[in-house]
This record gives structure tokens, sequence and C-alpha cells, in this order.
């Protein structure tokens, strides 16, 4: 049995905290909201990110990197994006004896748009560190795969051993972890789905229909398809569970904080306090995905109506009707 980390004491990190656990390992959990960390002492619960789950005895809460990381084969990084590059520089100097560092968050850095892998080699220095960097993608809601729900997620580095390493703590009888060096295809669609599943959302809170959605869905690989092969990922990548698979997932659950955004802007609803509220990391991936699409010559026209919409400030019903009108006749 393994001694892991987990940085970040939100959903995802305490949804795979107790995943690990079950799996028998010993979990260290690193947050920095002392409260979340006393009621995972003190109740077994973490009641703001993950309700009605007791959380097992083998987690532990740490206050301190330095008490986290101490002794750990594997640190699974699960802060949203924006957060990664400070964790990481912040753990680096914990981190002894070469642990893999498996990263969860869906998205690319504001303003380098470098992909999360990128990020953690950057800050934790070495190349050997490099090489045992991974990333997660595929269709894993946490409030469902916390509770034993069947699960697939893919799981990509290079060399492929860092890969392996997760799948040997994390992979059970309901978590499926596969392994792939593709990790320019799983970053990739990890991140774009999200801006993909709120256009999904927008169809429901428009009030379209299956029909809708579904030729929305195959534009959107598509899409995805020609923005992630043209910068270096593979193809079976996109149609394979960080693409297509995760992109159902985020894109037609009601539990994606993606999708009900989308559903709010469609129908008008306060879509801004919900931002104010909730991680939703399609915002900033559609910005991020906007600007490769443009850098490599890409035409991705539902990616720039959901643009349009979230930092345009153009109604959801307008945008879409111009991309339908558009996507009908041409332009
Ligand atoms: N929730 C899921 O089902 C799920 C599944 C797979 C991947 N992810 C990805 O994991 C990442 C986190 O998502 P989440 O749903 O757990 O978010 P969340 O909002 O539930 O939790 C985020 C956690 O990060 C912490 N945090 C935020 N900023 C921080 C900082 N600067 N330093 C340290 N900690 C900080 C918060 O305190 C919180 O504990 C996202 O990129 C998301 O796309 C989420």
């Amino acid at each position: 049995m393994k001694t892991i980390a987990i940085l970040g004491a939100g959903t995802a990190g305490t949804a795979l905290s107790q995943v690990a656990a079950e799996n028998g390992h010993s979990v260290h959990l690193w947050g920095i909201e002392t409260a979340v960390l006393e009621e995972i002492q003190g109740r077994r619960a973490n009641s703001k990110y993950l309700p009605d789950i007791g959380l097992h005895e083998r987690i532990k809460p740490c206050w301190t990197l330095v008490e986290a990381l101490a002794g750990v084969e594997i640190v699974i990084v699960t802060v949203p994006t924006h957060a990664v590059r400070a964790v990481a520089g912040a753990a680096a100097p914990y981190l002894v004896g070469g642990p893999v560092v498996l990263n969860v968050a869906k998205g690319l850095e504001e303003g380098t748009d470098l992909r999360m892998s990128q990020v953690l080699a950057q800050e934790l220095g070495t190349s050997a560190a490099a090489a045992r960097i991974a990333s997660m993608g595929g269709p894993a809601l946490a409030t469902e795969f916390v509770r034993g729900v069947p699960t697939a997620v893919i799981v990509a580095s290079e060399p492929l051993a860092a890969a392996m390493a997760v799948q040997g703590v994390l992979q059970n009888e309901h978590f499926k972890v596969e392994a792939t060096l593709d990790m320019v295809g799983v970053e990739l669609g990890a991140t774009l789905k999200n801006p993909y599943a709120i256009a999904l959302g927008m169809c429901d809170g428009l009030g379209y229909g299956a029909n809708t959605k579904s030729f929305i869905a195959t534009l959107t690989l598509g899409e995805m398809e020609a923005l992630i092969t043209a910068l270096g990922g593979q193809l079976r990548t996109v149609y394979g569970l960080a693409g297509l698979g995760d992109l159902l997932t985020t894109g037609y659950s009601p539990l994606s904080r993606n999708h009900t955004l989308g559903e709010r802007l469609g129908s008008g609803g306060d879509w801004r306090e919900f931002l104010q509220t909730h991680t939703v990391e399609g915002v900033a991936a559609c910005r991020a995905g906007r600007d490769l699409a443009r850098c490599h010559g890409i035409a991705t026209p539902l990616l720039d109506t959901v643009h349009d919409v979230l930092f345009g400030g153009k109604p959801a019903a307008q945008m879409m009707r111009l991309f339908l009108k558009k996507f009908w006749y041409g332009s």
C-alpha cells in the first residue's frame, strides 16, 4: 500500500481521496480552507464540496504542504487550473524521492495557453520530474464516482510509467484507469470539451431538443478534432474517453457546472452569480481554445459563438440564431 498526497480538498480532490483510501492507500489531503479540513478531521465529512459522503479513516487532512508531501509516492493536484502553478511551485521544495505527479485540472493556463503538464514541468524543475508527470481526462463526475458509479478515466504520461503508477493506485472494480502516451490529446480534450458543454447547456436553456443537441455535439467533435490533431494530439483520443466521452458527460449532465452555466445563459438566468460561486473551467478554456484556433488558422464557429456570448455580452438566443443561420446557408 502506498502513501499519496492530494493537493486540493475540493470536490475532485476529496472524491479521489476516497477512491484511493478505499483501495487501501493512505491519503494526505491538503487544502487551504481550515473549516473544510477541520470537518474532515472531526466528522469525516466535507459537506461544502461533497455532501452526504462519509469519508474513509485513511484520509488524513493536512494543513501544511510539508506534512502532506512527507514520504509520498504519488501526488495528485486537484486545484482549479488557475491555481496549479502556484500550488506546484509551493510544493516543489518538498517533493523528495521523485514521486509521480498527476494533474487533474481541466484547462490551459490563462495568458500562456500552456497545458497543465507543461506548467507542472516548469514548476517542478528538472527533466527527470517531467518524466513523472501525468494528466487525467475522461468522463468522471466526482459526485458520481465517489458513490461507486462505474467510471472510466484516461491518464496520459510520456513515458507511460507514471500513468501506470496512477492506474495501480486508483483503479478498482468501479473505477477504470486507461493509460496513454497522448498527453496533448488528453489535456486538450479535457480542456476543450468544457466550452462546448456550455454550448450544449445553452441549447437546453433555449428550449432546443435532442435534434439540435445532437448536431451541435457532432459539430463540436469536428472542431475538437481539427484543433487537437493540429496541435499534435491523436484522433483516437478525440473520439475516446478524453474527448467524446467527457463531452457527453459534461454537455448532458445536470451535475456539470459547465452545462449549468450554459443553461443559465440560454434561459436568461443569473449566470454571473453562478460563476462567482462555482469553479467553471469552460469560461477560460473558451478564450484559450479560441486563441489556439486563431494561431493555427482553424475555423471554430461554434466555439466563437460561445466566446461572443461569454465575453462579448451578446445574448445566447441571438448568437445561436446567427450561428444556425450561417450553418444552414453558409456566409
Ligand atoms: N468536480 C469534478 O467532478 C471534477 C472531475 C475531474 C476533474 N475536475 C477538475 O478538477 C479541478 C478542480 O475541480 P473541483 O470540482 O474539485 O473544484 P472545487 O471548486 O470543488 O474545488 C477546488 C479546490 O481547490 C482549492 N483551491 C482553489 N484555489 C486554490 C489555491 N490558490 N491554492 C490552493 N487551493 C486552492 C479550493 O479551496 C477547493 O478545495 C478543475 O480543473 C476541474 O475541471 C473536476
